[in-house]
């Protein structure tokens, strides 16, 4: 045809000739240079790696998720990113008349050769699920992954009467060495002493929120002036609860910023057993995750966008590339953080240190945004704990941490030196820290791995679930008494609405299972 076409005028030739190299300089476009240009290494799709429990039909939470792992030709690991568009995800009912809106996010980039793949459900698909993962259009690893179901979405009121199944599920840790820690102090809990002190005691002191769960239903009444956090406490009770059934219990959290019980474990009488987000070495509370950790884990991908999931996909450029100065951005809700930034206008080429106004999550992202950028990221407390610790630990940098009393749930697995650098309370040997690792990169950048990694694992929604449950089971084992529903508490329902809408079939499983174990 070509050459029919080239008998004409040679003007025709040459058009058609420059046809022929447009659309061979497409094709070139098109094919080699994804693979040869934004990377040295070419992925192979089928030995690429997925995995996590956002595969699992049981492992309901909020925000579902698995991973990616990019892997090359040579079957080797990629070790930097292959570009933030190299994988394409769709997930489908598997019943193709049914119609559940689910809300997919892009892969996150995580910058290491690994993307991090969120969903969320708002609805429950009744025959399963159906999870595609392509790079171009050829399948990546085992994919397609056939989930069936039901596989339940957040809202859906459907507990595993099986905790201990439900925590396998979960792959909740045996121990949790904070929890076993802190009932240390609290070998009962006798009920009756706890609800005519704790008023006496604490209610002025900011919040309490008095709850009790019972058959699985939320009952609670308020004291004190400064109970809007109530909510908080509530959406992870309620979502908990969605989610297994909990032992009977009573409680009080501290809703207030500090934690409470400063009586010793052997003072007589002894001390209170409170929850609180957050514990201190001079306190017996018995701490939660923060409230800041479980709203993020719960508003994924709705209310709140910089969550501890997306975080993983920001953290800017690869280490070589970071500035090598320790940054840091906060109110002025300490002393300490006044003098960082006085030592940093003196400093300018070790520190880049600044208060601003931010109270919350929204404001942050502006602020903190530069943060990425650079290589050391200092932490220092705020009113109390500073609450961004997590999530400069999820970060690619390394966190040079204040020494400090107080601390969160999951500070107990950290090491010093293994997972970040300790800087002494008064900042008196920051700078010397700061030199420290600009002088020993290859180690610095070992820490902040370590910590990166360890921050991965211990901050995964599914460990916040198992903390919560945990706490709570063990606090239930030491009940004296009986829990009750006081006559002034009301009760907190689950949401009925149409977002909550599913068929939970859990119960007549577990009768099935019965039945089927004493056959
Ligand atoms: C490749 O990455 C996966 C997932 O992170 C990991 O389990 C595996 O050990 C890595 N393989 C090598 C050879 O490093
Ligand atoms: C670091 O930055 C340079 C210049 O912008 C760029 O060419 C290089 O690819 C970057 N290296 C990495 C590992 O990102």
């Amino acid at each position: 045809m070509f050459w029919e076409w080239a008998e004409g005028t040679t003007s025709t030739f040459s058009k058609v000739l420059d046809r022929w190299l447009v659309i061979l300089f497409a094709f070139i476009c098109a094919t080699v240079l994804p693979v040869y240009g934004s990377s040295a290494a070419s992925i192979n799709p089928g030995k690429c790696l997925i995995w996590g429990s956002g595969l699992q039909p049981d492992t309901v939470l909020p925000v579902r998720f698995f991973y990616i792992q990019a892997v090359d030709s040579d079957g080797q690991n990629l070790t930097a990113s292959p570009g933030k568009d190299t994988f394409k995800v769709k997930i489908s009912s598997l019943d193709q008349k049914e119609y559940i809106r689910i809300h997919v996010s892009q892969p996150l980039d995580r910058g290491d050769g690994s993307f991090l793949v969120r969903y969320r459900l708002y609805g429950t698909a009744s025959k399963g699920l159906k999870v595609e993962v392509f790079h171009g259009d050829a399948s990546v690893a085992k994919s397609p992954y056939t989930m069936h179901g039901p596989v339940y979405h957040e809202y859906c009121d459907c507990p595993e009467p099986d905790a201990s199944a439900w925590q396998k599920e979960l792959q909740c840790p045996k121990k949790e060495p904070q929890i076993l820690s802190d009932f240390k102090s609290f070998p009962t809990v006798d009920l009756q002493l706890l609800r005519e002190e704790v008023p006496k005691r604490f209610s002025n002191r900011g919040g309490l929120i008095h709850y009790t769960i019972i058959n699985n239903q939320m009952y609670r009444r308020t004291q004190g002036k400064y109970t809007d956090f109530k909510m908080f406490s509530d959406e992870i009770l309620l979502s908990l609860t969605r989610k297994v059934t909990v032992p009977n219990v009573e409680f009080y959290i501290n809703v207030g910023d500090w934690p409470l019980e400063t009586k010793s474990a052997d003072s007589s009488p002894g001390p209170l057993p409170i929850f609180s987000w957050c514990g201190s070495t001079d306190t017996r509370d018995i701490v939660l995750p923060t409230y800041e950790v479980t709203h993020s884990t719960l508003e994924t991908m709705r209310g709140v966008t910089n969550d501890l999931l997306s975080v993983q996909g920001h953290t800017g450029p690869q280490w070589i590339n970071k500035t090598s100065k320790a940054f840091f951005r906060g109110r002025d809700s300490r002393e300490e953080r006044l003098q960082l930034v006085a030592l940093s206008k003196k400093h300018p080429e070790l520190l880049d240190a600044g208060i601003t106004g931010w109270f919350f999550f929204r404001d942050r992202e502006k602020q903190v945004g530069k943060a990425p950028l650079y290589k050391y990221q200092v932490n220092i407390d705020g009113t109390v704990a500073a609450y961004r610790f997590p999530y400069l630990m999820l970060g690619n940098s390394l966190v040079l941490k204040q020494d400090s009393h107080y601390y969160e749930h999951f500070y107990i697995h950290l090491k010093p030196g293994t997972h970040y650098i300790p800087v002494k309370r008064d900042l008196s040997n920051l700078l010397g820290k700061i030199h420290w690792a600009k002088e020993n990169d290859a180690e610095a950048q070992k820490i902040s791995r370590a910590g990166q990694d360890a921050a991965r694992e211990l901050l995964k929604p599914s460990r916040l679930y198992c903390y919560y449950y945990n706490a709570l089971l063990m606090y239930s084992q030491r009940q004296n008494g009986q829990p009750q529903r006081h006559k002034d508490m009301e009760h907190v329902p689950q949401p009925n609405d149409h977002t909550a809408m599913c068929t939970c079939k859990r119960q007549a499983q577990q009768e099935k299972r019965r039945l089927n174990d004493e056959l």
